[in-house]
């Protein structure tokens, strides 16, 4: 067969989409892909450590055209903290390139496939754990024209939604750690477009002009959730549902499956501020899902007249409602070993166990065993410290060593001796009993 000519793919950030594929042939395109992670913003004075496809949540747009073959290079850079890889949607064969690009830090890994269907996909980490990868932010899309291109319109952007999980709450300010509790009761902090509250407002709303024809790429990295995407003032002419081939017409909101896509196409008939929504629509207004579309030019009266008239209606009068104050409820105080294991085993699920496993057996490589590690029996108190500070640098646990970080986790002195007394009296470890005295001494 003929040799494919060789093309490097231009990647863009969000909102931005690469130009559409105008050669009428396959190619070989070689895609690179570094993963990085970094202190961004979430929201106004929220910082949290994103794990990322290119610098930014969600992660480079790549635009490939059906039935080309795709060189892809996934790097993972030297300062990454974990081993990461990539699924991608559009590959046919074994865990969508996951099985093949396994990549620690300072590593770069190749593999290649051909691009055998259409579509906008998700790409997305698959390393476990894969919950926690996905929701720092590892994923992004990649669409694959047909053969004969997407029809031309005037404008077309990238908007992509993520759910993210925080120990504090919507808007506490500084570095957020990831809150793996809330992230398995599926109770997402934040909801967002484009990796952070007021990614696409304001100054960065998207732009259009009257009688502009608009296509959004729409991608949803979940994890969780499941996006109602709705623009506010505007009826969808098409939309590719689920980012296949084929196209309902007049449309008011979309369904965007956690790990799906959708590409919406209108036309802006008359100037405003079109707000883009998950009209799930507490997490537009309370959670961050809400985007900007602004559109300028003449008006239409015909089409939107504006407001003709605002006059006084009060048929009952107004009253003041009370809302009733919800009590937080009291952190339970363990009264002998017994409760404390009990408690303990739920402090276990809900912070340890993304990481360190369900058997306490970790990771090999990347998260040390907690199950018969002579690392925690060797000393308590120093692991109770692991605990209480979080612990960086080389250690060697079992025979294994291991060079990552565990993140500071916001436990009370009671919820870590529960915690360190379950781990103790579990998986063949030594036993005991670990007290909140014992915790603050050691800590300290
Ligand atoms: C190390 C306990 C949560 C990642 C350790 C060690 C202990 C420990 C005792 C020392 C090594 C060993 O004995 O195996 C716990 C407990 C947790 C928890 C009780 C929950 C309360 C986490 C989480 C992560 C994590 C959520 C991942 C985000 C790590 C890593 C190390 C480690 C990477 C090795 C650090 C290094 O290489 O310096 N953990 N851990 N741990 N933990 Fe955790
Ligand atoms: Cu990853």
């Amino acid at each position: 067969p003929k040799e494919l000519p060789v093309l490097e793919a231009q990647l863009t950030d969000a909102p931005n989409v690469p130009a559409p594929i105008t050669r009428k042939h396959a190619a070989k395109v070689v895609v690179r892909l570094e993963v990085t992670e970094v202190v961004k913003k979430l929201a106004d004075g929220v910082d949290y450590t994103f794990w990322t496809f290119g610098g930014s949540v969600p992660g480079k747009f790549i635009r490939i055209r059906q039935n080309d073959e795709v060189e892809f290079h996934l790097m993972n850079h030297p300062d990454s903290k974990n081993p990461h890889n990539i699924d991608l949607h559009a590959v046919t064969g074994q865990g969508g390139g996951a099985a093949s690009t396994f990549t620690a830090p300072g590593h770069e890994t190749v593999f290649s496939f051909k691009a055998l269907n259409p579509g906008l996909y998700v790409y997305h980490c698959a390393t476990a754990p894969v919950g926690m990868h996905i929701a720092n932010g590892m994923y992004g899309l990649i669409l694959v024209e047909p053969e004969e291109g997407l029809p031309a319109v005037d404008k077309e952007y990238y908007v992509m939604q993520g759910d993210f999980y925080t120990k504090g709450g919507f808007g506490d300010a500084g570095l957020q750690p990831f809150d793996m509790g809330k992230a398995l009761n599926e109770d997402p902090t934040y909801v967002v477009f484009n990796g952070s509250v007021g990614a696409l407002n304001g100054e960065n709303a998207l732009t259009a002009k009257t009688g502009e024809t608009v296509r959004l790429f729409v991608g949803n990295g979940g994890p969780n959730l499941v996006s109602s995407f709705h623009v506010i003032g505007e009826i969808f002419d098409k939309v590719y549902t689920e980012g296949g081939s084929k196209a309902n017409e007049n449309v008011q909101t979309t369904l965007v499956p956690a790990g799906g896509a959708a590409i919406t196409e209108f036309k802006t008939d008359v100037p405003g501020s079109y707000i883009l929504v998950d009209h799930s629509i507490f997490r537009a207004f309370n959670k961050g899902a809400l985007g900007m579309l602004k559109v300028e030019g003449p008006e239409n009266k015909d089409i939107y007249s504006g407001q003709i008239l605002d006059k006084i209606y009060l048929p009952e009068g107004a009253t003041i409602q009370e809302m009733p104050l919800a009590k937080a409820p009291a952190a339970p105080v363990a009264a002998n070993k017994d409760q404390r294991l009990a408690l303990g085993k739920t402090v276990f699920a809900q912070n340890c166990q993304a990481c360190h496993q369900a058997e306490g057996q970790g990771i090999k490589g990347a998260f040390p065993p907690l199950a018969k590690s002579d690392y925690l029996n060797a000393n308590v108190d120093r692991a109770i410290g692991v605990i209480a500070h979080g612990l960086e640098g080389q250690i060697k646990v079992n025979g294994e060593l291991y060079n990552s970080t565990m993140p500071k986790l916001k436990l009370t002195d009671e919820e870590i001796a529960n915690v360190m007394t379950f781990v103790l009296n579990s998986w063949g470890n030594k036993g005991g009993e670990v007290t909140t005295q014992q915790v603050a001494k050691a800590k300290a």
